[in-house]
C-alpha cells in the first residue's frame, strides 16, 4: 500500500477551488485513487459540479467564495455536522494579476489579496479549530508556489501574495509545535502546472494594457512546458503523506530559486530584473 494511502486513504478532505487546474487534478486523485470524500469547494457552481460530475458521490460540490469568512465558516460547521473530521484541508483557490503594479486598479488588487491570502486564512480559522479537537492527525496544506520564494516584474500582486502565504503557512507550523497538536501543515510551491490561471489572470483596464497582456502571452507560452495537474496532484499528495513541509512539483527549478533568494538576501543584493525565471530556468 503507497504512504499516501496508508495516510489519507478512506478519510475525509477539503479542496478549495477544485473546480480547475491543481485543485480538479488533486480532487481526482484523493477520491479517484485515494478513496477520500472530497468536499470540491469553488467560487464557481459550474465547475464544482463538474468534477463531482466526474468521479461520482465520493465528491461533494459546495460553492464558496473563500473571500467570505462567513461561507467559509458555513462550511465547515456543515461539513462537520454531515461528514465529521476532516483528515486533509488543502487551501488551494487562487487568482493571478498580471500588469506593472501602478497600472493594477484597487479592485483587482483586492481580488488577489482577498482570494490568494484572506482564503488561506479563512480555511484555517474555519476548519483548524475541528481538526486539533478531533485530536487525530491531520493535514493542511497551503498552495504557495515556486513564486513565494523569487520575485518578477508585471506580477507583483501575485507574487507578493505567495510570499504572503508562505509565511502564513511557516507561522502557523511554529505555532502547530508549540501547542503539540497532531497537525502536518505543509506549504506546496507548485512550478508550472496545466491549469486555467493566466487564461483568468486579471489584467489593467490602463496604464501599459500592452505590457500586461504581452506578459500573459509569455507565460501562456510558457504554461505550454506545464506538468499535468493530475502528474502535480500525485507527488503533492505523495509528499504530504510523508509530512515534507516544503512539497515541490519540480524539484531543481524551486531549489535553484531558494538557492538565488538566499544568495540574494545574504548578500544585500537587490533583485536582478528579470522577464522571466520560469522561462530561463526550464
Ligand atoms: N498552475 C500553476 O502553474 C501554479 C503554480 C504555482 C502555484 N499555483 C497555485 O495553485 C493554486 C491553484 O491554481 P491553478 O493554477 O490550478 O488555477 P485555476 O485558475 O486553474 O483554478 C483555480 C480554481 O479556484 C477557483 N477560485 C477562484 N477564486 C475563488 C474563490 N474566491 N473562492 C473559491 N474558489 C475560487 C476557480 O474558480 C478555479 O476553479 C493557486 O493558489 C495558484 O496560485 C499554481
Amino acid at each position: 500500500m503507497s504512504a499516501a494511502r496508508e495516510v489519507f486513504g478512506g478519510g475525509l478532505a477539503v479542496v478549495t477551488g477544485a473546480g480547475a487546474g491543481i485543485g480538479a487534478g488533486l480532487t481526482r486523485h484523493l477520491a479517484g485513487d485515494l478513496g477520500m470524500t472530497v468536499i470540491a469547494a469553488d467560487v464557481d457552481a459550474r465547475a464544482a459540479h463538474r468534477i463531482a460530475d466526474e468521479l461520482g458521490e465520493r465528491v461533494v460540490p459546495r460553492v464558496v467564495d473563500v473571500r467570505d469568512p462567513d461561507a467559509v465558516d458555513r462550511l465547515a460547521r456543515q461539513v462537520a455536522a454531515e461528514f465529521g473530521p476532516v483528515r486533509l484541508l488543502i487551501n488551494n483557490a487562487g487568482v493571478e494579476q498580471f500588469g506593472y503594479l501602478w497600472d493594477v486598479s484597487p479592485a483587482n488588487w483586492r481580488r488577489v489579496v482577498d482570494v490568494n491570502i484572506s482564503g488561506v486564512f479563512h480555511g484555517i480559522r474555519a476548519f483548524l479549530p475541528g481538526m486539533i479537537a478531533a485530536g487525530r492527525r491531520g493535514h493542511v496544506l497551503a498552495l504557495a508556489s515556486l513564486g513565494a520564494v523569487t520575485s518578477l516584474p508585471l506580477q507583483a500582486p501575485y507574487i507578493m501574495s505567495k510570499h504572503a502565504v508562505l509565511a502564513l503557512t511557516e507561522c502557523l507550523h511554529q505555532e502547530i509545535a508549540e501547542i503539540g497538536a497532531d497537525i502536518v501543515v505543509s506549504a506546496v510551491l507548485p512550478g508550472l502546472v496545466e491549469s486555467d490561471i493566466f487564461r483568468s489572470a486579471g489584467g489593467v483596464e490602463s496604464g501599459d494594457v500592452a505590457a500586461a497582456e504581452e506578459h500573459r502571452k509569455t507565460m501562456l507560452a510558457i504554461g505550454e512546458q506545464a506538468i499535468s495537474a493530475d502528474e502535480a496532484a500525485e507527488t503533492i499528495v505523495a509528499q504530504a503523506a510523508r509530512g515534507e513541509f516544503y512539497i515541490v512539483t519540480h524539484p531543481e527549478l524551486v531549489h535553484a530559486a531558494m538557492a538565488a533568494r538566499a544568495d540574494q538576501l545574504v548578500n544585500r543584493r537587490a533583485p536582478v530584473p528579470h522577464r522571466s525565471r520560469f522561462a530561463a530556468a526550464e
